[in-house]
């Protein structure tokens, strides 16, 4: 039943048709969405990447045909050839819904099994059948968007840079540990017996010594790759937008950056983002929201009350003060009503999970007051309470006492927990947000020590660098984020140049030099002979995509992504590899059974 495509040779795509075309000849090759045997007629749905074509098979005007188009079945490859006409029942859902092609000539290009996934949106299948049988899964149209959308992204990312002076650099895959301070993949090498590559977590020190290089301008568009563990919007191999500047400070790399992010959106969404983009202190942006990425798109900001009830009868909040803590609360503004006792229970169960060990909460009604401690705080406290967090009948105030880490990551958690479950954020609403002043190190308890926030190479800001030995926790560093509606899309920083400033810096991370040296000495030795001042940023790609798609997840916008456990439903990686291929690499295994 397969037949060649022949002489037939495709005119137009499968979505293109309209009312214009009414008359004209077309030969259209695609996929069978589904099919319709009336008897004496067929209707089929013909689909390629452009969208869906109604195909119209009349018995009176070839049997042959017809008998062909009986033994069509879903998913079958076609070429037809057939004459543009008026549809009689129009389908105002699609942009072809007007027409229909008449068929004159019919091949079967090739027949399909049953497929085990629907070729539709709606599909509700589950993801480890999508991603078993991914090459189906991308037939979906919206799948082929989502695609269509990266590749228009980065087009448009490069078309930018390439005017601004940009180069595109390729940098190598088999590298050295890179500092971004995930776990690396290695690869074994054999013709070095017992040497690793490490794959790059990103191509940071790369593109540092092609500043050295005098490229004055790299970007890439580029995989890297991070053990960790991960998440709705991390994958173990993801692409950066990465790149970096010579001769700039802060203000020149943001104000460029404002100027592709107001391209992106413009002809990507359609939207003018307002220039400048909001900035925010890290500080700022904890005090208030309790993240470094916080989404602006709704209130319930945190307020601290520690001053209020830090001498309180209520030992929780008073006992948790003394011992160094504090207590925050978020004012759940005008929806009281929408949380009962037991939504409250899960919601204390969701802080838990970040450390808290409670949830102490006040809700505002008509009647009153309803609150488990409000019989521990005396009127004054409680008067106060209400008067700092706007506290008005219909609200609901929850509390968290402890140490300010927890604090801050249960409430800042908990308030984007909140809005999601209120379903109160409006999807076409966007906050843009640069995180910026950044500390330099945070203090790694297992280590006993500091350790970049950024990375070693993270210049202070010109004001705390006589801070770096005496206090360095208050040290704050030249490094952004951007941020979009609470997602990191993007980081940066400016780069210690000057190698003074990069031993005290390795000095206060507890490095010798030796160990400065074996990590980081190719980059230590090339900035001796005359490092520009530079800078850069690197953006998710894959998260980038998945705002301008609107897409939950990141395994959406990628062609052939990674499961949560960093596996390849589709080819089985990773797999065994034969004992012939270990001797090569001289590697023998050592597991458990
Ligand atoms: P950073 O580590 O912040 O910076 O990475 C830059 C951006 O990459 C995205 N990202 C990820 N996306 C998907 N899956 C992951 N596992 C993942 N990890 C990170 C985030 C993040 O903002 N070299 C520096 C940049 C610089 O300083 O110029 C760097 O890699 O959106
Ligand atoms: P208890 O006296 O332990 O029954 O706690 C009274 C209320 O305080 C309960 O609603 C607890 O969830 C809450 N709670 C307990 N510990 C904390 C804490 N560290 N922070 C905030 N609320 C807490």
């Amino acid at each position: 039943m397969i037949e060649k495509m022949g002489n037939l040779r495709r005119t137009n795509m499968c979505g293109d048709l309209r009312e214009d075309n009414i008359g004209e000849e077309v030969v259209l090759m695609g996929w069978v969405q589904r099919e319709r045997n009336l008897g004496s007629l067929i209707f089929i749905d013909l689909r390629d990447t452009t969208g869906i074509c109604q195909i119209v098979i009349d018995s009176t005007v070839s049997k042959e045909i017809f008998k062909k188009a009986e033994k069509i079945r879903a998913e079958y490859v076609l070429a037809v050839k057939g004459s543009v006409r008026k549809r009689e029942s129009i389908n105002k859902d699609i942009p072809t819904g007007n027409i229909e092609v008449l068929a004159k000539e019919l091949k079967v290009l090739d027949i399909s099994e049953t497929p085990p996934i629907y070729i539709k949106d709606e599909d509700n299948v589950s993801e480890t059948m999508r991603l078993k049988y991914r090459f189906l899964d991308l037939r979906k149209p919206k799948m082929q968007n989502n695609l269509k959308i990266r590749h228009k992204t980065a087009k448009v990312i490069r078309d930018f840079l390439d005017e601004n002076n940009f180069v595109e650099i390729e940098t190598p895959m088999l590298t050295k540990p890179t500092p971004e301070g995930a776990r690396d993949y290695l690869v074994p090498s054999r013709v070095n017996p017992g040497e690793f590559y490490a794959l790059p977590q990103s191509p940071q020190l790369m593109k540092q010594l092609l500043m050295v290089s005098g490229m004055d301008r790299y970007y890439q568009i580029v995989k890297c790759f991070r053990d960790e563990d991960l998440r709705a919007n991390r994958q173990p191999e993801f692409t950066q937008i990465d790149m970096e500047m010579s001769f700039v400070d802060i203000d020149d790399i943001i104000d460029l950056n404002e100027k592709l992010l107001y391209r992106l959106f413009k002809e990507i969404k359609g939207i003018e983002i307002k220039l400048p983009i909001e900035r925010m202190t890290y500080k700022e942006a904890m005090d208030r929201f309790g993240v470094d990425k916080p989404d602006l798109r709704f209130g319930f900001e945190l307020v601290d009350i520690s001053d209020i009830v830090k001498d309180s009868e209520f030992k929780v909040f008073s006992g948790t003060i003394n011992n160094k803590g504090c207590v925050k609360g978020i004012n759940v503004k005008g929806y009281e009503s929408k949380f009962s006792r037991k939504d409250i229970t899960s919601l204390e169960n969701y802080v838990k999970d970040f450390g808290a060990k409670g949830l102490a909460w006040i809700k505002i009604t008509e009647e009153g007051i309803s609150s488990p401690i409000a019989k521990f705080l005396s009127q004054e406290e409680l008067d106060n309470i209400l008067a700092k967090m706007e506290g008005k009948v219909g609200d609901l105030l929850l509390f968290v006492a402890d140490k300010p880490k927890i604090v801050f990551d249960s409430l800042g958690n908990l308030r984007n927990e909140v809005a999601r479950r209120l379903n109160i954020i409006e999807d076409e609403d966007l906050k843009l947000v640069w995180i910026t002043e950044f500390p330099l190190f945070e203090y790694d308890e297992e280590e006993g020590r500091y350790v970049a926030k950024h990375h070693p190479f993270t210049h202070p800001m010109e004001e705390d660098i006589d801070l770096l030995e005496t206090h360095p926790e208050k040290v704050r560093a030249k490094a952004y984020d951007i941020v979009i509606n609470g997602d990191e899309i993007g980081g940066g920083s400016i780069r210690i140049s000057d190698r003074e400033l990069q031993k005290r810096m390795f000095k206060a991370l507890g490095f010798t030099e030796e160990e400065a040296q074996d990590k980081f000495g190719f980059l230590l030795d090339a900035f001796k002979y005359g490092t520009p001042p530079h800078g850069g940023i690197a953006y998710g790609f894959d998260r980038l995509i998945m705002l301008l798609t609107g897409s939950q997840n990141i395994r959406d916008v990628i062609a052939f992504p990674k499961t949560q456990s960093a596996t390849c439903l589709l080819t089985g990686a990773p797999t065994n590899i034969s004992d012939e291929q270990l001797k090569e690499i001289h590697i023998s295994l050592d597991i458990e059974k």
